[in-house]
């Protein structure tokens, strides 16, 4: 039967390749994102290959009274939504101290409190219908601390737990929440977030968006609660809950240096 999905982030990478999972399997998609030019564009790809209809409907998730607008508008559009994805997400990379302050709030604001707004706007309804799943795109990131970028560490090591604890909650519900943590990907990330240069994006493993997308859909489906992409980055998040600090610190932050 055709559901639909809400994908924030679907204008590049992993929420863009998430959009075309849920379209081939005949899901109806809303497409979230500042940039419209994209969506539009991915609407028609998207309704030209599938037989689906694809939302488009723009929104700054920094903005704090964007989650609510955008279940305002998709609830008076009168549309359901089956599959929650809180993908939309961005880092910085450098010494705290020296980065733009408002975009240190900004990315807490889209990572951390949109992710939770939306969550809890779209979630209450998934539950009284005893289906749906919400997928909420954390990192490897969250589990360590993240030396320049500390910031964006710290809001994927929130959306873990996040997700996690909801996940307990939801048991026997019909419902599930999956946090999904890819590696270093393939995306525009890397260039938004000024880590481009790092050792991390240099000399590391980068996994493309579409495998990311298929590994974090099929988790969803299956309902895990964390899921790791990648058998290195599985190994690297089961080694971190053993390794002191000041070691995992040190490792990360030559990787993050630029
Ligand atoms: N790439 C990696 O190495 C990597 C690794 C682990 C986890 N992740 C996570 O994966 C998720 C997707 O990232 P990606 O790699 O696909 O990066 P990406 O190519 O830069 O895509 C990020 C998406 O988020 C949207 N976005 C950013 N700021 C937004 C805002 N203020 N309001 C609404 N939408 C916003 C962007 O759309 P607009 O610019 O059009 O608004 C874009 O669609 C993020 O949560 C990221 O933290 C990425």
């Amino acid at each position: 039967m055709s559901k639909t999905a809400l994908i924030t982030g679907a204008s590049a990478g992993i929420g863009r390749e998430l959009a075309v999972l849920f379209a081939k399997d005949g899901h109806d998609v809303i497409l979230v994102a500042r940039r419209r030019d994209r969506l539009e564009a991915l609407k028609e790809e998207l309704e030209g290959a599938f037989d689906i209809t694809a939302h488009v409907f723009t929104a700054d998730l920094a903005d704090q009274d964007a989650p609510t607008k955008l279940f305002e508008d998709v609830s008076g559009a009168g549309i359901e939504v089956d599959f929650l994805v809180n993908n939309a997400g961005f880092g910085s990379n450098g010494t705290f101290w020296e980065l733009d302050p408002q975009r240190e709030v900004d990315q807490i604001q889209v990572n951390v409190t949109a992710l939770v707004h939306l969550t809890r706007l779209f979630l209450p309804a998934m539950v009284e219908r005893k289906s749906g799943r919400v997928l909420n795109i954390a990192s490897t990131a969250g589990f360590q601390a993240g030396p320049y970028m500390s910031t964006y560490y710290a809001t994927k090591a929130f959306v873990i737990s996040f997700s996690d604890g909801l996940s307990y909650e939801l048991k026997n519900t019909g419902v599930a929440v999956t946090a999904h943590c890819p590696g270093a990907t393939e995306s525009e990330f890397a260039a938004v977030s000024g880590n481009d240069k790092s050792k991390l994006f240099q000399n590391g493993k980068v996994a493309t968006a579409e495998d990311v997308a298929l590994h974090a859909y099929k988790a969803m489906h299956k309902g895990k609660s964390v899921a790791v992409h990648g058998a290195l980055n599985q190994f690297g998040a089961f080694m971190s809950r053993f390794s002191p600090r000041s070691m995992s610190n040190a490792v990360v932050a030559s990787l993050n240096k630029t």
